[in-house]
């Protein structure tokens, strides 16, 4: 399956995936070396996706921890199930306490969350740990146990081993800086945005009705845009939003009124809404920019 680099690339290919050199690198070496892949990047790249893509190409399964501030154990590896355990004490209360912890200690009272779950399954999965610069320092220690053993402790069970080895990837959009602990046991895959003909491929995979011209003249334009000093530059979720729009719009090529009509699909900020219609010389002022600018004034 991901035996060399070109069959990773083609593999994610035919899933939908289309991977730029190091993707397709990255992704063969972390199958063979069995080594979690930290994946970086602005947002809307495609760092989840490659995930999702990763289990399609493989046929795995794929387990996903979506991290938040907050997160905790209790919600990425395991919980005991109090509802069951104290219904359980109340059917047996009699027959002493001893009795009935041993009983209401047991693995059908436990709610395996997505880490325990990933370990825990006999099919090797493709565990996909999302978001992971949302969470704190405390959990990317823990993380790291159970990354570098594969094997998750319960006090009251033991110790759960691993019965396969996940394919394991963390994404992170940089809102802070990960640990050098964390990183020094990950290979690490910068995604950027793609040069324009990958994208213009990615863009006719998900749009592939639009036409060539209005197609080749969208990726374009998002490049042009791309390359001003933007607060958030669109990225391949925006040029594909746009490709679906203009769809529907039934636009056969993007002039004057379209990209004042549509220009707010692809760039999200009043300030740089007023970078982008100074560069390319347009109005920006229809309906869809009256809110923001009411909102910021
Ligand atoms: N190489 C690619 N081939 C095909 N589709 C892609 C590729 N890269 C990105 N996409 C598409 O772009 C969209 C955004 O991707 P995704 O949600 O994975 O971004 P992200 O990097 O996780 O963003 P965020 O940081 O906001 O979570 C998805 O619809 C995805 O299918
Ligand atoms: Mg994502």
């Amino acid at each position: 399956m991901l035996e060399t680099v070109e069959e990773a690339r083609d593999a994610l290919s035919s899933v939908g995936y289309l991977p730029g050199e190091s993707t397709a690198l990255v992704s063969f070496l972390a199958a063979r070396l069995g080594k979690p892949v930290l994946v970086e990047g602005p947002a809307g790249v495609g760092k989840t996706e490659l995930a999702k893509a990763l289990a399609r190409a493989t046929g795995r399964k794929l387990v996903r921890l979506q991290c938040y501030e907050g997160l905790d154990e209790s919600k990425a590896l395991y919980e005991w199930n109090y509802r069951k355990q104290l219904l359980r004490i109340q059917t047996e209360g009699d027959a002493g306490w001893d009795a009935v912890q041993d009983d209401i200690f047991a693995e059908e009272f436990l709610l395996s969350r997505p880490l325990l779950q990933a370990i825990a399954e006999t099919e090797p999965v493709v565990l996909l740990i999302d978001e992971i610069d949302k969470t704190d320092q405390e959990f990317e220690a823990m993380l790291l146990e159970v990354l570098s053993d594969f094997q998750i402790s319960i006090p009251e069970l033991g110790v759960v081993e691993a019965k396969s080895t996940p394919l394991v990837l963390l994404t992170s959009n940089n809102t802070r800086e990960l640990t050098e602990a964390l990183k020094r046991r990950c290979l690490y895959l910068w995604l950027d945005y793609p040069d324009l003909e990958r994208e213009l491929e990615i863009v006719r995979l998900h749009a592939p009705e639009l036409g060539e011209t209005v197609t080749r003249k969208l990726v374009e334009v998002v490049h042009m845009i791309r390359a001003l000093d933007l607060k958030k530059p669109p990225s391949i979720a925006e040029s594909i939003d746009w490709a679906r729009a203009l769809l529907l719009l039934g636009a056969d090529d993007i002039d004057q009124s379209v990209l004042e009509r549509t220009m707010s699909i692809i760039v999200k900020h009043r300030t740089d809404l007023d970078v982008v219609a100074e560069r390319v010389g347009v109005k920006l002022s229809g309906e869809a920019f009256a809110a923001p600018r009411a909102s910021t004034g």
